[in-house]
């Protein structure tokens, strides 16, 4: 009698007790398992007396479906502690900032790219894309560019091999070429629509040189304005905003140098007022100038050549390099670190997504 509730208490403070399932298994094994102390207990019960058996049959039995309940009930109470903890360790708050290391960064050129986009989108000008293999006389001969002209020499321009076409006299050479400036796609849009036309063209435009202002990759963003009674007022007017929105400095003082492009006429290289003090580069002070864009009237026969009547429409175009507004802006000292895919000067140079956003406060 004594043994049995001395085993009962024994196992039930030592189920009670069992930190783990392991521990609780072991504690059943010893109780509960073929050889455990109260299995064995169980055996005496045959060689006792009928009326000894009865008693004590109902005793141990009594025991043993007490402590195999307790033992059901600690599995039941270990699972949910373990669930619990997991549940505990494995939380992610979500709530916190994501990790510095792995961030990534707008590069400075989709940045600027974004910048420039915008501030002509919000002047009611549309994007407009053309592909990078371009054929001859778009990239060069509807944007008047003679044939002896230079940049159609091979040091310039990616030509890819001649490839046979059908023509109307039989079979003829067509010649392809990566594009060598982003004037094409004026081409291309003023082929397509009737004016009004009001597009920016930003893009990769490919050019066979190498050094350290040059890069045989570079990008363009080419604007064209095509309306009736368009005059030199609206373009200066246009750029000079674009100017001083780009760079914020409202003040920003804007020179226009006459030049020439094949493609318009009168054309102008645009000049901002800048100041070098210490070697440092100071834009919007006067005392110096920096060339940061060619533009001009579209010249009449640009506009002939893509079935726009020139008495009746004029318009005004301009080009300029993202890499050097970029370099500007930012105050990016190398052209070819661009494209030198390097981490530290990503990380250094770079955007982070939200930045982007919010039209590129650092
Ligand atoms: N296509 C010229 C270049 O690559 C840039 C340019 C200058 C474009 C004047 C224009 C323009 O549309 O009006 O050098």
């Amino acid at each position: 009698m004594s043994d049995i509730k001395a085993l009962e208490s024994t196992y039930s403070i030592a189920i009670l007790e069992a930190a783990s399932l392991n521990d609780l298994e072991v504690v059943r094994l010893k109780a509960l398992g073929k050889q455990g102390e109260i299995s064995l207990l169980m055996k005496t019960l045959g060689k006792m007396s009928p009326e000894e058996r009865k008693d004590k049959g109902v005793l141990f039995n009594d025991v043993r479906t007490k402590l195999s309940k307790n033992i059901e009930q600690k599995k039941a109470d270990l699972a949910t502690q373990a669930l619990t903890a997991r549940l505990v360790s494995e939380t992610v708050d979500v709530s916190l900032p994501e990790r510095p290391e792995e961030a990534g960064a707008i590069h400075p050129l989709t940045q600027a790219e974004y910048e420039l986009t915008e501030i002509f989108r919000s002047m009611g000008f549309h994007v407009a894309e053309g592909p990078h293999i371009e054929n001859d006389f778009n990239n060069f001969s509807a944007l008047n560019i003679p044939p002896e002209h230079p940049a159609r020499e091979e040091q310039d321009t990616f030509y890819l091999p001649k490839r046979e076409k059908e023509g109307v006299d039989g079979k003829i050479l067509k010649t392809m070429l990566l594009r060598t400036q982003t004037s094409p796609v004026q081409i291309r849009t003023m082929m397509k629509k009737k004016p009004p036309i009001r597009i920016v063209a930003p893009g990769r435009v490919y050019r066979s040189d190498y050094d350290q202002t040059h890069t045989p990759t570079f990008h363009q963003i080419e604007g064209l304005f095509i309306d009736r009674n368009i005059h030199m007022g609206h373009l200066k007017r246009c750029v000079t905003d674009f100017c001083r929105a780009f760079f914020e400095l409202p003040e920003l003082k804007l020179r226009f140098r006459p030049s020439f492009f094949p493609f318009t006429e009168p054309s102008a290289e645009i000049d901002i007022e800048c100041n070098r003090r210490d070697g440092e580069l100071i834009l919007g002070e006067s005392g110096d100038w920096l060339e940061v864009m060619g533009c001009g009237m579209v010249h009449p026969k640009v506009l002939e050549n893509c079935g726009i009547d020139s008495n009746e429409y004029q318009g005004f175009a301009f080009g300029l390099g993202i890499e050097r507004m970029a370099m500007l802006k930012y105050g990016i000292p190398d052209l070819r670190s661009f494209y030198d895919t390097d981490q530290r000067w990503l990380r250094h140079y770079g955007f982070s997504a939200f930045e982007a956003l919010m039209g590129g406060a650092k």
